[in-house]
């Protein structure tokens, strides 16, 4: 396996450089790791006439790698320029479009990917107001339309002045890292953890529900409705939230 970083920052040293450079150092040394700058790099988007050729040698490395970690800081809000040019660049070859001009995923679909950004804002109010939520946004928009899967993201607040990674977030970025070897094998247990999950359900609502009608707190009538009903919207419910909480909703520290 491969793990590229991709820094989109203005600083090549900077905090941004510094938690991909930890997350780099978590990874297995089993696996490959490269690490990419993008102020190195000087693409243009493609015209009919020409592809870019830097872009070419950058769509290489992506397409060698197993899982891309796309760091860049928040800059006004909103993701860091160098790397939405680099999305925008590289748009026609990320997606396939169809004859209406809608968008698929391609070459890239089932790649992964972790994301990560950084800012000044302190931890308190990037909570409240997520200052670094359209930094995110972003990112897993264009993957998505990639077809990319999200492994995690990483935020780090309260940036200035920082000189090294505080010791919690330098391990979180090396926990991050060696996650990053079996991201295969969690994607393959999302829907029979899914599965179990149901049934987990299923089982603890008969449960209850039978002890309330033991009790004589549920009435026997209906009974199978009621409960078959009460397990799957209870069950839509609760998936649904625990996907909010680990897919949709941002890290804001
Ligand atoms: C052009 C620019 C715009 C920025 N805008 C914001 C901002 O809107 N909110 C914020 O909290 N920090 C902002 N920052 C601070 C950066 O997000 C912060 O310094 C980040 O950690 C820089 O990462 P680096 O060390 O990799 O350059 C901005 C910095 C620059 C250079």
């Amino acid at each position: 396996m491969k793990v590229l970083g991709i820094l989109g920052s203005h600083r090549r040293d900077g905090v941004t450089a510094k938690l991909v450079d930890a997350v780099l150092q978590g990874v297995d040394p089993a696996n490959k790791t490269e690490i990419i700058y993008l102020e190195d790099y000087d693409f243009k988007p493609d015209t009919y006439e020409r592809k870019d050729p830097v872009l070419d040698e950058l769509e290489g490395k992506l397409l060698e790698s197993d899982v891309w970690i796309i760091a860049a800081p928040t800059y006004w809000r909103s993701l860091a320029g160098k790397m939405k040019d680099f999305f925008d660049c590289l748009r026609q070859r990320l997606v396939r479009f169809d004859k209406q001009g809608e968008t698929h995923p391609d070459r890239f679909k089932n790649k992964h990917y972790l994301s990560i950004t950084d800012c000044y804002t302190g931890t308190f109010e990037n909570w409240v107001t997520g200052v670094t939520d359209q930094s995110l946004r972003t990112i897993d928009q264009v993957m998505s339309a990639a077809g990319v899967i999200k492994v995690n993201e990483i935020v780090m607040t309260n940036t200035w002045g920082i000189q090294e990674l505080p010791a919690a977030k330098k391990s979180e970025c090396l926990k991050r890292g060696q996650q990053l070897s079996s991201v295969q094998k969690r994607d393959d247990s999302t829907v029979k953890r899914y599965i179990q999950l149901f049934f987990m359900v299923a089982i603890m609502a008969l449960a209850a529900m039978g002890i309330q009608v033991g009790l004589g707190l549920f009435p026997k009538t209906h009974f199978w409705l009621s409960y078959s009903s009460f397990v799957v919207i209870f069950f839509a419910l609760l998936a649904g939230i625990l996907h909010f909480a680990t897919y949709v909703k941002h890290r804001r520290k």
